[in-house]
């Protein structure tokens, strides 16, 4: 390990954070930012915008290179939005980790994914961390964003980072301060989503505060396990939710009730009730994974997480649903089995206007049609070509096929799991005889479309 620069640790922290927040008022932090992903990059963007100099850390060299030639690897964010970071001046690219001595400020972005056994996979924050800890300086702020259960940052970063013979609270500044970013969301983005900011004393906090608050509003909170416990409820919450509404669906849909109609009316009360939609099953990156988060923490505590387990149940039943809605389907209006049949999957981005397909419901669909004998396509505007995906290998290389009545007339039924804004229904209607449609993209009541 690399000695760090101790000739300032001799400074108290009150003194290192006022020089930090001066920096921030004047524009003149520079920021470093370790993974450049649907997180990090946006969120590079931001502080470069407000005159920040941003240097991005991945160690993903094809991501550097592409970003090197002005070019996005993220399907909503264009080209011309890194070509502009790049001509601001005031943004780099970089897998040389050397550079974190640069920087006033380090934020992680990196993965938080679920193990086999559905317990917190730290590996990527704690190579993060340990590379960071190589290079940390007196008076940086170390921000961990990723989301993770509550005492990620107390009890597995402070550690490593305090093995460079620096410490926290005292000679850096550590701060947790999740991310909010909801990819593809056009109403709002990095810049105007307020920031929720934890660290364990005053001037650690001043610290985060007065960094994101050259971007958006902060709202500080006491320490640093409230933080990471704010964004764990967030997505609680959502996964709760989006269980109840999938439940209400399958009741509603044997009574024969549009679930969709009924929220449509019930979110007219102006209090008291939020609209969630049910789908075909989670996906992504968060709702599917974070609430684990907290079940495997709560259970160091000798506690359970009944809500999480319950509502993470019924949304892994839900794609399970569809398929049985499918097969019936198909057998009541078309009088066809499932084996041998084309079936066209619309949308494999686990949401729409996104090309991510971490956790798609999709994925599942692909495998459970084939093992009952279908013979399976796709159409997402956003992928066109599947990447690969550990879990799902059989899908890699699939090819989105044409939108047009001659490429579609050739299936038996099309199943819609995510309705992109830019996809136009009217040729599938006229083309396929059967639609399953899981997310209530086409409105019309029409006796081809079935519910799902
Ligand atoms: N995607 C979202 O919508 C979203 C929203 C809110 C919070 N989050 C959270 O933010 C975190 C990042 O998610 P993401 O979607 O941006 O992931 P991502 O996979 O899109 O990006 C992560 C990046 O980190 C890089 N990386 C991995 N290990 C690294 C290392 N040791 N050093 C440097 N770079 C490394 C990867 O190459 C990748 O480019 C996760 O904790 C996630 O739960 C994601």
């Amino acid at each position: 390990m690399n000695a760090p620069d101790t000739s300032q640790a001799s400074v108290p922290l009150k003194a290192l954070s006022e020089d930090f927040v001066r920096k921030a008022t004047d524009r003149e932090l520079r920021v470093g930012i370790v993974g450049l992903g649907y997180v990090g990059l946006p969120l590079a963007e931001a502080f470069v915008r407000e005159g920040l100099a941003v240097v991005g850390f991945d160690i993903d060299a094809t991501k550097v290179k592409v970003l090197d030639e002005g070019r996005s690897y993220i399907k909503h964010i264009p080209d011309e939005r890194i070509s502009a970071m790049y001509g601001s001046g005031k943004f780099l690219a970089t897998t040389d980790f050397n550079n974190l001595r640069q920087v006033d400020a380090v934020l992680i972005c990196v993965p938080t994914p679920l193990g086999a056994h559905r317990e917190p996979d730290l590996s990527f924050v704690i190579a993060t961390t340990e590379t960071i800890a190589r290079h940390v300086q007196v008076g940086q702020l170390i921000a961990l964003e990723s989301t993770t259960y509550p005492g990620t940052s107390e009890e597995i970063l402070q550690p490593i980072l305090e093995r460079s013979g620096l410490r926290a609270g005292v000679d850096f500044g550590l701060a947790y301060s999740p991310e909010r970013e909801d990819p593809g969301n056009a109403e709002y983005g990095t810049s105007s989503i307020p920031k929720v900011v934890g660290a364990s004393s005053d001037y650690e906090r001043a610290m985060a505060n007065a960094l994101y608050g050259t971007i958006v509003p902060t709202v500080p909170v006491p320490n640093l396990r409230t933080a990471e416990a704010v964004k764990l409820t967030e997505n609680i919450f959502r996964a709760v939710n989006i269980a109840l509404v999938n439940e209400l669906k399958v009741v509603y849909g044997a009574m024969d009730i549009d679930v969709w109609e009924v929220i449509e009316a019930a979110k007219t009360k102006p209090f008291g009730y939020m609209a969630f939609y049910p789908g075909p099953g989670l996906g992504g990156h968060c709702i599917p994974i974070d609430p684990f988060y907290l079940t495997w923490k709560a259970r160091a505590y000798g506690l359970n997480t009944r809500f999480i387990e319950l509502a993470g149940e019924i949304n892994s039943n839900m794609p399970g649903h569809v398929i049985d809605r499918l097969a019936e389907a198909m057998n009541e209006k078309l009088g066809l089995a499932m084996r041998g049949a084309k079936v066209l999957i619309i949308g494999l981005a686990y949401k729409k206007n996104v090309d991510d397909m971490r956790e798609s419901p999709a994925l599942e669909f692909i495998d459970k049609l084939r093992e009952r004998g279908m013979e399976v396509e796709y159409y997402d505007p956003y992928i066109p070509i599947a990447p690969s995906i550990r879990e799902h290998p059989e899908v890699e290389g699939m090819q989105s096929i044409e939108w047009n009545e001659e490429a579609l007339g050739k299936f038996d039924v099309a199943l819609i799991a995510t309705d992109h804004d830019n996809v136009d229904y009217a040729p599938l209607l006229r083309a396929v005889d059967l639609v399953v449609d899981t997310r209530n993209a086409i409105k019309q009541k029409i006796e081809k479309v079935v519910r799902a």
